[in-house]
């Protein structure tokens, strides 16, 4: 039987096992995904551990993704433009890392709004942790000229700027309004939101009415931000497709079948989100 899981501290919230627990059944493969709760002390020794405890690969969480970045034999170039991992395999005995954020941000906008290129404007990122650098290293390879960054602590957006070279450029926080109102796509990679927590405080009054705003946030599934963006009768991306879509290399690579994002298990999701609240 093939095995894989993902790891995090705590672990008990990850949706990670509804999802590849899905693929398992609907594939009929006989294969397991579990939760492994490790502590921070132990997360390297547990990836070095993997083959020999009979793992193909796993999912890692928080605080692992910068420990399995270093772990990493082999280094994926989405990895490597964000400085942390969330999924790793074994090629023979060599450990591979990835950070399949980047794909799956990309693959839900593409699969959602197809023509999301049409309007050539910037595109504005909020936020500058690991999620925004994932998604800045996604519209960079899609070959988007201007991103414009914009978060709290100014530092931060400078430095993922001076990571990422001259596409890129950093705003102060206040001035996030402005930004997106000449935006193709406007993403917030923050925290704010969550759980209804807090709020961005974005006004799209005057943006343009071909602005598509999205969210990486997914609980709710409807952000105080996406309700704002509709109520001005923007496109809106909500975060659970790129929970989705992020799972997808991990699996094929564990598991050998490369999985297909339905209405059936988004719903497993929905579902699940909603029973959580
Ligand atoms: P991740 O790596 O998962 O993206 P992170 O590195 O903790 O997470 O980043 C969280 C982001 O949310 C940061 O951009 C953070 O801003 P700071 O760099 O200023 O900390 C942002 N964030 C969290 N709470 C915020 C708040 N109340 N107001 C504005 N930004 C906030």
């Amino acid at each position: 039987m093939k095995r894989a899981c993902v790891i995090g501290w705590p672990i008990s919230h990850s949706r990670s096992p509804i999802i590849h627990g899905h693929w398992l059944e609907r594939y009929g493969i006989d294969g397991q995904y579990t939760k492994e709760a490790v502590k921070p002390e132990e997360a390297a020794a547990f990836l070095r551990g993997l083959a020999e405890n009979g793992f193909a690969g796993c999912n890692v969480t928080v605080p692992h993704k910068e420990t399995a970045f270093a772990a990493g034999e082999v280094i994926e170039p989405s990895a490597r433009a964000v400085g942390a991992a969330n999924t790793v395999w074994l090629e023979g005995s060599r450990l591979h890392v990835a950070n399949t954020d980047t794909y799956g941000f990309m693959t839900h906008l593409a699969a959602t709004v197809p023509d999301w290129r049409a309007f050539d404007a910037p595109v504005v990122v909020l936020g500058a942790g690991g999620a925004a650098r994932a998604i800045v290293f996604g519209f960079l390879e899609a070959g988007v000229g201007r991103i414009v960054v914009a978060n709290r602590t100014r530092a931060r957006a400078d430095d993922l700027v001076r990571h990422f070279g001259p596409h890129v450029v950093a705003v102060d926080w206040d001035k996030r309004t402005q930004a997106a109102r000449h935006a193709s796509v406007v993403v917030n990679t923050t925290t704010i939101g969550m759980k209804g927590e807090g709020s961005l405080d974005i006004d799209f009054a005057r943006a343009d009415h071909r602005t598509v705003v999205a969210d990486i946030v997914y609980v709710p599934l409807e952000t105080e931000l996406l309700a704002v963006a509709r109520s001005h009768g923007l496109r809106t991306l909500d975060g659970l497709g790129m929970l989705l879509h992020q799972a997808v290399p991990g699996f094929e690579k564990w598991f050998g079948v490369r999985p297909e994002v339905t209405d059936e298990l988004r719903s497993l999701l929905v579902d699940d989100i909603e029973a959580s609240r």
